[in-house]
């Protein structure tokens, strides 16, 4: 039998999973409301598209490893519009979607058995492309007594650790870090040697305070971002990251070597994002008004215990009362009542068991359906 390295066997993403039961569900014909989904339900913004077309015409071969000076200087013009914050073009990386700046991030500031902490429940990928790069990723339980964030007390408790990953506005949970926690964490990462990582992929769609971004705090961070989200881009696989200088040339050279570079016609595109706020203030209004309904629906439905959700568009649910095995529970709600939502043990493998994400991206009136079936159903 020849060899099958075990680096390479990390979990499935079970939200795909969930994704094609849906799918074939709909394909035998049956009907499916999608709150299982993780990116917006609409297109990229008009002006992006019109982008896209004229530069159909062009030659579209490989671009600069780091992107496009034009992008790079548009995405450091958006941290002085969006954060008051000047930020040299040069420290911009553009990526293939975030996840492949994690692959670039992880890759330049981590060795093979480094520990590198993030938060349960979390984006399932950080673990599970930390654990393919040979990297030990080091789970931090969360709970509502932190508002499902790390703290300094947290990040002690672990153990020495090389790297801490934070997300705010977090999937799934929605939960976000304030300015003075941050800060905190920032200063306790630093005085102990730690590498943050910021994956601010939510940033532009919050119901209260905007985001902050881990960059106000330090230069030593690494910051993540992408236009799958706020940018309605999702399939564009556009991301960019936000380097210290010291990384720079190690992250060209992998960048360079890895993937040559990010999509041509998805750069040229994406320039002409930024100029599109009225349009993507609009997709964030309805997520809000989505998520005010689910506020409102969902404990008459019995779900009255969830996350915060100060940001993102997912609600995180604690459903223990009516399930210790989600993903059966999920796979029946589908199957009784058309009602696609995601079982926690994607975010939390353990404590997943017991609680759900609701995604409400998509249109309000099939969140409103989805709200009606989920109170008359009786799982
Ligand atoms: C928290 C978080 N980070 C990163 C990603 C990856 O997104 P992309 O590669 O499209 O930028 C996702 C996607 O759902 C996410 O939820």
């Amino acid at each position: 039998m020849m060899k099958q390295a075990r680096r390479g066997a990390i979990p499935p993403f079970f939200v795909m999973e969930v994704m094609r039961a849906a799918a074939e569900r709909e394909r035998a014909g049956g009907e499916v409301l999608h709150l299982e989904v993780g990116q917006p339900a609409t297109s990229a913004p008009a002006g992006v598209v019109a982008a896209a077309r004229a530069a159909l015409d062009e030659q579209l071969g490989y671009v600069d490893a780091l992107g496009t000076p034009a992008l790079r200087a548009a995405i450091a013009r958006h941290y002085r519009d969006a954060y008051r914050l000047d930020l040299p073009a040069h420290r911009v990386v553009v990526t293939t979607g975030s996840s492949g700046g994690f692959v670039l991030a992880f890759l330049a500031a981590f060795d093979a058995g480094d520990r590198v902490a993030m938060v349960t429940p979390g984006y399932p990928c950080y673990r599970n492309i930390l654990t393919a790069l040979g990297v030990v990723p080091v789970e931090i339980p969360v709970g509502p007594e932190t508002g499902f964030q790390p703290t300094p007390a947290l990040l002690d408790a672990v153990g020495p650790l090389d790297g801490l990953v934070v997300a705010s506005p977090a999937n799934p949970t929605g939960s976000m870090i304030g300015r003075d926690a941050l800060r905190d964490l920032a200063r306790a990462c630093a005085d102990r040697g730690i590498r943050l990582i910021s994956d601010e992929i939510y940033h532009g769609i919050t119901y209260g305070e905007p985001a902050v971004t881990a960059l106000e705090m330090s230069d030593d961070v690494i910051v993540l971002n992408s236009f799958s989200k706020y940018f309605s881009m999702t399939g564009w696989r556009l991301g960019w990251l936000v380097v210290p200088e010291s990384l720079l040339r190690s992250i060209e050279c992998l960048a360079q070597n890895l993937f040559i570079s990010a999509p041509s016609l998805s750069q040229l595109a994406a320039c002409a994002a930024f100029e599109c706020r009225a349009e993507l203030d609009g997709h964030v209004a309805r997520y809000a008004r989505n998520r005010a309904l689910l506020l409102e629906e969902l404990p008459k439905a019995g779900l009255d215990r969830l996350a915060p959700a100060e940001g993102a568009f997912y609600l995180y649910a604690d459903v223990s009362d009516r399930t210790d095995d989600s993903e059966a529970w999920c796979r029946r709600l589908l199957a009784e009542t058309g009602v696609a939502i995601t079982p926690g043990i994607d975010f939390d493998p353990e404590r997943g068991r017991r609680f759900v994400r609701i995604s409400f991206s998509g249109a309000t009136d099939s969140i409103a359906e989805a709200a009606r079936r989920l109170r008359a159903w009786r799982g």
